[in-house]
């Protein structure tokens, strides 16, 4: 998303505004994510559908671009099966987008085929991270902002190193500016990114811990609410837990990855810690910031998974009681070790998933119903999609609550009490505005 937001933004300067369908576009461009199959099957039939459309407007240029592209044997298959893509570029030359935009112009002005497939940019990897590139942010009020690119850890499931290359950290002081900059244009909350947040900045030359720029982005004046994403569990230090309590600005909210429950699963995913020391480390979470909420990512069906292998995770899910979690099918990616494992039985791996999307969601129903009669500080975020009378906000701790409102609210905090709880979210009432945010 925050890469769409800089093509957005380098699209904007080359004299390009944005269209609700591709069917009156001159360009289409396709960001593309690669971390399961879903995803990469729906870039695959978005492409497909691109045809008919390019059909009737030959001058339409498509380009296609992001994690998918970086991977040799789906650029192998955009060549072959859709040669009406003029452009594929990869993730390290993000930037070189207006550059590559002329190239193809230019092809076209000297005798371009309409069938056959035009250039590849795909570069191996980078040392390079390019600072101030225009943005066009899909939020007034709130902003991710990259601090790392690229991941070291090879977890044996994932796709990411290969794609995002190795890990790369920006400084802290254009990470601080960029902040200064976005409160200055109304930003209230800001979002810092990362595959590993925990290592950022120990490839700087003059080291810089992710807990002292966290406590440094949370300092800067305007900005009212931080969050960030994401943290490993086998690096997450003390140093940054207690940041958090002394910044009520900083989100209740950590979202801490335990992929699974089973230290036999977890030795073999490469995720480098046991379930004994996750469940230390959110232990220390609760004793430390006992308001926060705690969710997580959980892959089911990973190579030589068994029933006793879910029972841990269940096990490990109704210790730490997440807050909530995206549950995931694993999903074999060409070229990562886990692929070439033995892989588990279509039908366990959904039992297995059945049982632990059933353990997450009765701990969510429970840690968000426990929350109901409280008065606490939302961020209102949007008009309800289901009814305008309505407006979407959401607490420090990531929870969702709807409150009678309209589109003025938008990008302000205000106290609301949590009246009724759904399942998971709540309908609120507004008893005032909040100008701290906490
Ligand atoms: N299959 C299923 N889920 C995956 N994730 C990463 N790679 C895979 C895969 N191959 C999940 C992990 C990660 C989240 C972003 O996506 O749970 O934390
Ligand atoms: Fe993938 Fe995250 Fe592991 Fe890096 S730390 S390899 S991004 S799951």
């Amino acid at each position: 998303e925050a890469d769409t937001e800089a093509l957005l933004g380098l699209a904007a300067e080359c004299g390009y505004a944005a269209t609700d369908t591709a069917e009156n576009a001159d360009l289409v461009l396709v960001n593309t994510c690669a971390i399961r199959e879903h995803a990469e099957l729906k870039v695959f039939s978005k492409t497909g559908g691109l045809k008919k459309i390019k059909e009737k407007n030959p001058d339409m240029i498509v380009m296609l671009c992001g994690c998918m592209a970086q991977e040799p044997h789906v650029g192998e298959k955009i060549k072959k099966s859709y040669p009406y893509v003029d452009l594929i570029f990869g993730t390290h030359n993000l930037f070189c987008f207006p550059q590559y935009l002329c190239e193809v112009y230019e092809s076209k002005n000297g005798g371009f085929d309409p069938k056959g497939h035009k250039i590849t940019q795909i570069w191996d990897a980078t040392d390079e991270i390019v600072e101030d590139l225009p943005v066009e942010r899909k939020y007034s009020y709130k902003s991710g902002i990259n601090i790392m690119f690229g991941c070291d850890n090879y977890c044996t499931y994932c796709i990411v190193p290969y794609v995002r290359g190795h890990e790369r950290s920006r400084q802290p002081g254009d990470i601080i500016r960029e902040c200064e900059k976005l409160a200055a244009d109304g930003v209230v909350e800001v979002m810092l990114l990362g595959q590993n947040v925990n290592s950022y900045g120990r490839d700087l030359e003059t080291p810089c811990s992710f807990a002292e720029l966290l406590s440094a982005v949370a300092e800067v004046p305007g900005i009212k609410r931080v969050r960030f994403m994401t943290p490993h569990p086998k690096d997450m230090g003390r140093d940054v837990l207690e940041v958090i309590r002394d910044h009520p600005n900083i989100a209740r909210h950590i979202h801490f990855p335990l992929q699974s429950g089973s230290n036999e699963i977890l030795r073999r995913m490469n995720r480098r810690y046991t379930r004994e020391q996750f469940m230390e480390r959110a232990a220390e979470i609760r004793e430390l910031i006992p308001d926060a909420a705690i969710t997580t990512d959980i892959i089911a069906g990973f190579p030589g998974e068994t029933e006793k292998d879910v029972d841990d995770t269940v096990d490990v899910i109704e210790k730490v009681c997440f807050d909530n979690a995206y549950t995931f099918i694993y999903s074999p990616r060409k070229g990562t070790p886990a692929a070439a494992m033995e892989q588990v039985p279509k039908e366990e791996v959904q039992k297995g998933f059945d049982r632990i999307l059933a353990a997450v969601q009765e701990n969510a129903r429970k840690r968000a119903g426990a929350l109901a009669g409280r008065t606490m500080t939302a961020l209102a975020e949007e008009v309800n999609t289901q009814d305008p009378e309505y407006i979407t906000c959401r607490l420090s701790n990531n929870i969702i609550v709807h409150v009678r409102g309209d589109a003025s609210m938008i990008g302000h905090f205000y106290d609301v009490t949590l009246d009724e709880c759904r399942n998971f979210y709540y309908f609120g009432t507004v008893l005032c505005e909040n100008v701290k945010g906490y």
